[in-house]
């Protein structure tokens, strides 16, 4: 009887569109258990090692579900019908989201990333650092990176946050498309790939993440979606051939294009401080991803981004001076969480 309820729950679920993950009350239940048991044991931040913490308990729920909510569990199969209704659905993968909070108490909003995936940007970091071309190769890639340059200005013009929000959208490409193939790669040759795939995913979330605050300041017009899709599939394609072929030139040429990106990011700060750009408060997604005050602004914002693009500038020469040795890159030490 108990899966004929459950079975008619999830039917009902994927015919009215609901959400079959978001509620689980014997779940939550206990999720409220573990978290003062987190807060007892580990001083009540959400952040950090408790955030990990916070989830490893939670990935062992089921279990302590079983033993423990047998009788919660009876009376949540025969309310679900009615809990439908209100949107929210019987998890009957088992799988939940964390009840996670802000250090503050307040509730984490936020699906796309966790309190312990946020950090505070290293500012102090050198936005000068040039790497002088000097194969020809470096050239190529110098020279390609400067034409680009010279052609987004003419469209850009001092539109400083559309400037942004478009470089973002080709800045996330590389990371996914270098990671994909050293995945590949560690996949056709059973091989370590010394953490090299998850530093350059790492960077593509990163450079997704700065897109996603610049969205909220900036409204794309149906001509600059249609350029991103446009740009996107020439470059995607275009990348991947040329990583496939070079990788030690593409990481150059990425680590010319996060150059720029600073280049950029400079000029958009100078704009705020000048006053030609208006200095409004910080979208609530960019006080959470990189641990803002609460008062921070779009001047505060722009200033950690250009942090993250000077380190991407930096894992993408450390890259390519490692192939131009002639070596693999899983023979050096993977930048992991280099923010
Ligand atoms: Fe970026
Ligand atoms: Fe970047």
């Amino acid at each position: 009887m108990k899966y004929v309820v459950l079975a008619r729950s999830t039917a009902r679920a994927l015919f009215t569109g609901g959400r079959i993950y978001h509620r689980q009350f014997s779940t939550v239940t206990i999720a409220r258990q573990l978290e003062k048991e987190a807060t007892h044991h580990h001083g009540g931040s959400a952040f950090g090692e408790s955030g990990s913490f916070w989830w490893r308990k939670m990935s062992s729920l089921p279990e302590i579900k079983d033993q423990h909510h047998s009788e919660e569990k009876k009376k949540e199969d025969t309310t679900t019908t009615n809990n439908n209704e209100n949107g929210v659905v019987s998890s009957y993968w088992g799988i939940t989201r964390p009840k996670v909070q802000r250090e503050d108490g307040t509730e984490w909003p936020w699906n796309c990333f966790m309190p312990w995936d946020t950090y505070r940007a290293d500012v102090s970091i050198d936005v000068k650092k040039h790497y002088v071309p000097k194969t020809f190769s470096d050239k190529v890639a110098f020279r390609s990176v400067k034409f680009l340059r010279v052609l987004s200005d003419l469209y850009f013009k001092e539109r400083y946050g559309c400037h942004a929000m478009m470089l973002e959208t080709i800045a996330a490409v590389p990371g996914m498309v270098g990671g994909m193939l050293l995945h590949l790669k560690s996949l056709r040759k059973f091989q370590h790939s010394g953490g090299w795939i998850k530093a350059l995913l790492e960077e593509a979330e990163n450079e997704r993440m700065h897109l996603m605050t610049m969205v909220e300041l900036v409204k794309p017009s149906w001509h600059e979606r249609l350029l991103v899709i446009t740009a996107q599939g020439v470059f995607f394609n275009a990348f991947f051939v040329f990583y496939l072929l070079s990788p030690k030139t593409a990481h150059r040429f990425v680590g010319y294009l996060e150059e720029e990106a600073v280049i950029s990011y400079t000029q958009h700060l100078d704009a705020i401080v000048s006053g030609k750009v208006e200095n409004v408060p910080a979208p609530a997604i960019a006080i959470d991803y990189w641990r803002l005050p609460k008062d921070a602004t779009l001047k505060d914002v722009i200033t950690v981004i250009r942090a993250d693009e000077a380190h991407h500038r930096d894992v993408n020469h450390f890259a390519s001076d490692i192939h131009h040795e002639g070596k693999e890159l899983k023979e050096a030490p993977a930048p992991i969480g280099y923010h």
